[in-house]
């Protein structure tokens, strides 16, 4: 029998909001980001505290005059020099925050998402994590009840990543985990054969890891690869061809162009960013089955020592961050994770719900923010203030 409803029982709680998602709402509060735009198009992100001051060679900003006030606020500095603020967008905030590997560029970012189908509540594998750009952008794919677990071979590079996940999210998020070590020896041993839905490869070598993906995935599910370079890319092709526990590797490239458009003058810009990287993805096929490809003849698929040393990132010019810059992008990480756990969400009105304004927060003016790359994959954390030209 059914028992009787209880009248002292209060309504089901309506679910909480995802995490994160209560800080891209509401009126400024102290420890968030804040992207100000001049009249010029010019950006600078500073990071809002209580008594706080933005200043730059065009005068001094208080951050009084944001705190409390709507996204999309224009604000004027002491020598009447004007901004508009605005919350930085994931595209803005990747771009901006400390970093020390090379970072997946919003435009791949958004590919991986949909090219490897990464679904609310699926179990997702990722290495290297470098600065967390990707992982960012992952975690909002599974959601709070999916699984994003990253595998990170070294421990400066994990640090950094942590603290901007946590500035992004206001804190840890409840999908994901860190593992330091190379993902070949330790994937097999923190995730079951089968278990994981995609698996992201952003690595140097992503061959040397397909024998532990392959392991992992379970039948049907999605590698995908991002490489730099053409070498890596066909040595990632043949390594999957080879493995034969995968279907046939689709590779591709992504390239956004923007556009001027004003009045009659609608034209291409005249700078783009040309490469970033290729992607290459591949399913897992179900245990015993073979691999369905058109016939091909024989090319040449061996590669030599010579071949792979001459080509490596490395190789091409890429830098290799040093130990003191990596420190620096850490502690950089590190204290913005802390300024954004105090920012909160907004304080609600108890009688009406709406936003009272900002809890308190930090009580140091932000840090000086890493500007935008100038080259695709940059590895160059931040000096200066502004964004970009
Ligand atoms: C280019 S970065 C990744 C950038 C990251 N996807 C982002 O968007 O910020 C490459 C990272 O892979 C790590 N790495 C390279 N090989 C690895 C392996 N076999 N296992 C785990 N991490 C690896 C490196 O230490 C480095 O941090």
């Amino acid at each position: 029998m059914t028992p009787p409803a209880d009248p002292t029982a209060t309504e089901t709680a309506a679910p909480s909001a995802p995490t994160g998602a209560e800080l891209r709402r509401g009126p400024f509060r102290p420890g968030e980001r804040v992207q100000l735009t001049d009249e010029r198009g010019r950006m600078n992100t500073i990071t809002l505290a209580e008594g706080g001051e933005f200043h730059s060679h065009r005068g001094v900003l208080a951050h009084r005059e944001l705190i409390g006030h709507p996204e999309g606020t224009v604000v004027e500095n002491s020598a009447g020099f004007r901004y508009q603020a605005l919350r930085p967008l994931l595209k803005d905030f990747v771009l901006s925050m400390p970093r020390g590997a090379a970072v997946v560029y919003p435009k791949d970012a958004g590919q991986i998402v949909t090219m490897a189908d990464i679904f609310p509540g699926a179990r997702v594998v990722e290495a290297g994590v470098g600065s967390g750009a990707l992982s960012i952008s992952l975690l909002r794919a599974v959601g709070d009840r999916g699984r994003l677990h990253s595998f990170e071979r070294r421990e400066e590079f994990a640090e950094i990543a942590r603290g901007n996940v946590e500035t992004m999210f206001g804190g840890p998020h409840p999908a994901w985990r860190i593992t330091l070590g190379d993902l070949a020896e330790e994937l097999g041993a923190h995730e079951a054969p089968g278990s994981v839905d995609r698996v992201v490869l952003d690595m140097l070598a992503p061959w040397e890891c397909l024998d532990a993906v392959a392991q992992a995935l379970t039948p049907g599910g999605v590698v995908i690869c991002y490489v730099a370079t053409v070498t890596q890319l066909s040595r990632t092709a043949e390594a999957l061809r080879a493995d034969g526990r995968f279907t046939e590797p689709d590779a591709s490239e992504t390239m956004v162009r923007g556009w001027h458009v004003e009045g009659l003058a609608v034209r291409p810009d005249h700078r783009m960013v040309a490469h970033t990287g290729f992607l290459l993805t591949a399913r897992r096929l179900a245990d015993g089955a073979e691999r369905l490809a058109p016939k091909r003849r024989a090319s040449k698929s061996e590669f030599s020592q010579e071949d792979l040393d001459a080509w490596t990132p490395v190789a091409l010019g890429e830098r290799e961050a040093s130990d003191k810059k990596l420190r620096r992008a850490a502690r950089d990480a590190r204290s913005l994770a802390e300024r954004a756990a105090g920012a909160g969400p907004a304080d609600r009105d108890p009688e009406d719900g709406t936003p009272t304004g900002g809890t308190p927060g930090a009580a140091a003016p932000g840090p000086p923010q890493a500007p935008a790359p100038h080259g695709a994959r940059a590895q160059e954390p931040a000096e200066e203030q502004e964004d970009r030209p």
